[in-house]
């Protein structure tokens, strides 16, 4: 019986191995990595899922990606890191906050894109790295939208005072739910100023520290060390409009998609990932210079995923390359009262021709309804939402003009103030009350 017993179990230990293509070869790594991240080796599955099995799987993804590298078959080199033992499916749920839905009450003012040209041409550069001129904090948090927003908003009280002061990620957490963020969930770094323009200002990391966690408002307006007055837009999908952004006025919030593997593993070099789409909003990082390394152009990024990760916390980017895995999300909106007609116009200065252009209404108090959506290379695609009423909504035929996707409203049934925007998504998207 228990020589029976002891067979089985070996056969089944036997059949486990064969089943989950464990290489013995790579034991002692294997090892060392449960070591230095602080996992048991022994970990059997969790969540269905065999952990050594995944980690191999990376590491010979990683192995593979850094012999090309060697080769100059790639520009980025990859590393293996404390992400080691997720799926892909994992990673992509804790790397992403999903966004909520915009919550745009008033008329956020879009910059202009030849004024922006104009002042960055004065500046004639090639390049900047706001963490060489004493703006950027170091550090590591969570809530990559929250991180974003307090990066920027360092950078622009540097500028005006001389001094930087790390300010509180926290508050932002816990405090900016009403403007429409989600705490640990997700947030926008739009709906964080919202918060701080309201709340009269916002205090320093000193006084409200990071606790990664969600937690009570405990903000005390007496201890506000900067107050925002206003924030804008950089006008979408337009890389230059971004670089001189960056240039004129300092770190700019931004939405890029972070759900592949390889941006998972990224050690060093010039990110550039053919399945990096413009389409994903799923990770808010800063964007704190650009400059370019020979023939090759690049953004250097912060992200929040700690020192570990990338070159020390940062990633260089492809630059001028259609916006190389960054959003190109358009984020504008128009409030229009009772009784008035309005055109509205989506900013789009771009060449796009794939995608759709989704219109979006939103009264106070509720979710954002589609009012309709149409494919960029024409109105043969309209699709009607549950906010359409036919005698209110007129679409603009599209000219050559790009900036020419227009939306005629008149209100005069409105019983309320509305706030309508657009918003480009990928044609394939479905998604309604998303934008
Ligand atoms: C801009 O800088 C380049 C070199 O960096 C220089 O050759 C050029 O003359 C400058 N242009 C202006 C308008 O100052
Ligand atoms: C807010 O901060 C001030 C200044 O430190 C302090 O005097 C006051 O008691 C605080 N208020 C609350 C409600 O904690
Ligand atoms: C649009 O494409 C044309 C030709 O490919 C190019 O000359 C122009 O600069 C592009 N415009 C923008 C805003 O990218
Ligand atoms: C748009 O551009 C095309 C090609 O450049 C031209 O043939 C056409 O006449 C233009 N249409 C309008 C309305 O300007
Ligand atoms: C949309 O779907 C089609 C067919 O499935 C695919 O070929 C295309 O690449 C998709 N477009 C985007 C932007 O993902």
């Amino acid at each position: 019986m228990i020589i029976r017993l002891t067979c089985a179990g070996v056969l089944w230990a036997l059949l486990l191995q064969l089943a989950s293509c464990i290489d013995p070869s790579l034991d002692a790594e294997w090892r060392r990595w449960c070591l230095k991240f602080n996992k048991p080796s022994k970990q059997g599955r969790s969540a269905g899922v065999n952990r050594r099995e995944v980690w191999e799987g990376n590491y010979q993804l990683i192995q593979a990606h850094n012999q090309r590298y060697t080769q100059g078959q790639e520009t980025y080199d990859m590393a293996m890191n404390g992400f080691g033992d997720l799926t892909e499916e994992e990673f992509v749920e804790r790397a992403q906050s999903p966004l909520p839905a915009r919550h745009l009450r008033s008329t956020p003012l879009m910059l202009s894109a030849s004024e922006l040209r104009e002042a960055a041409s004065r500046l004639n550069i090639s390049s900047i790295d706001y963490r060489d001129m004493g703006y950027i904090t170091p550090g590591l948090c969570g809530s990559c939208w929250a991180y974003s927003a307090t990066g920027a908003l360092e950078a622009q009280w540097k500028r005006r005072s001389g001094r930087l002061v790390p300010l509180s990620k926290q508050q932002l957490v816990d405090c900016s739910q009403p403007t429409g963020n989600k705490g640990c969930i997700g947030g926008r770094p739009s709906l964080a100023y919202t918060y701080v323009i309201q709340n009269g200002g916002i205090q320093a990391e000193e006084t409200y520290p990071y606790e990664m966690r969600e937690a009570g408002c405990r903000a005390n307006r007496s201890l506000n060390v900067v107050s925002v007055k206003d924030w804008k837009y950089v006008p979408p999908a337009n890389e230059q409009a971004l670089e001189d952004a960056v240039a004129t006025i300092g770190p700019v919030a931004v939405v890029i998609d972070t759900t592949t593997r390889n941006f998972q593993f990224y050690r060093r070099g010039v990110f550039y990932d053919p399945k990096c789409s413009i389409w994903k909003q799923a990770h808010a990082v800063l964007l704190v210079g650009f400059g370019s390394e020979g023939s090759q152009e690049y953004w250097t990024i912060k992200n929040s995923w700690g020192v570990n990760w990338g070159e020390k916390g940062y990633m260089r980017l492809t630059k001028n390359q259609g916006l190389h895995c960054v959003s190109w999300a358009a984020d504008t909106g128009v409030a229009v009262t009772r009784g008035q007609s309005a055109t509205l116009q989506c900013p789009l200065e771009t060449n796009l021709t794939e995608g759709m252009i989704s219109w979006y209404k939103q009264i106070s108090g509720e979710g954002p309804n589609l009012v309709l959506s149409y494919a960029l290379s024409g109105y043969s695609e309209i699709r009607y939402g549950v906010g359409f009423h036919p005698d209110r909504f007129s679409v603009q035929p599209k000219t050559n003009d790009s900036q020419a996707h227009q939306l005629l409203i008149s209100t005069t049934e409105e019983t309320d103030s509305a706030t309508y925007y657009c918003g480009i998504s990928d044609r394939n998207e479905t998604g309604q009350n998303r934008p």
